[in-house]
């Protein structure tokens, strides 16, 4: 049986120059349609917490939820989405974030998560680090007490996980890329 790592490897496509010309995009659609490697990635990232008490997987949009929504099925837990803003159409709590260039929001339903039920915090890939930052404090203004933040891709030369640990928020990454 190949190795997680040959077998993640060889499921993510990289396109050179996208979105913009020097950027090497880590490209997961290849992982999801293929039915052995989606099983893997979705078998590792939930195995840590396998029988113990998780009740929420919140998925950041847009890749978070899918990966998200195969992790709270399997870990028998409920699904929250976090948003870009303006696409919830109940009352949400909402934070700004910085990106490359200015500022954008996003939002989670204030009735998603309860004061104190246990979450973990599920995307594709962390790069800076200030998208899954900003949904900590989304999860943190409601009161979720985060076990965990996980992701299929680290690029660690962006620092994406030294600024989540420093929130003290654990990382659980499957595979970097430098
Ligand atoms: C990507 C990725 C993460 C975020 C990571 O999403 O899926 O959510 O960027 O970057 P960061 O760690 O530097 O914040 P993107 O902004 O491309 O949104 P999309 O999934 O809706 O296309
Ligand atoms: N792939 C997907 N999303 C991203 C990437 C990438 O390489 N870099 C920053 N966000």
């Amino acid at each position: 049986k190949p190795s997680l790592e040959d077998t993640l490897l060889a499921a993510i496509r990289t396109i050179p120059d996208y979105p913009k010309p020097g950027i090497l995009f880590r490209d997961i659609t290849t992982l999801l349609s293929n039915a052995r490697a989606f099983r893997r990635a979705i078998d590792e990232l939930v195995h840590p917490y396998a029988g113990k008490k998780v009740d929420k997987i919140a998925g950041i949009e847009a890749r978070g939820f899918i990966l998200g929504g195969a992790v709270a099925h399997q870990l028998s837990a409920g699904f929250v989405p976090i948003r870009k803003k303006g696409k919830l159409p109940y009352e949400t709590v909402r934070v700004a974030y910085s990106l490359e260039y200015g500022l954008d929001e996003m939002e989670m339903h204030r009735d998603g998560v309860s004061p104190g039920e246990k979450v973990i915090l599920v995307d594709d890939l962390i790069a800076t680090g200030g998208t899954a930052a900003a949904a900590v404090q989304l999860l943190r203004q409601i009161g979720a007490d985060i076990l965990a933040a996980c992701f299929v891709i680290d690029l660690p030369d962006l620092g994406g996980r030294d600024k989540l640990e420093a929130l003290g928020v654990p990382v659980r990454t499957l595979i970097g890329f430098e």
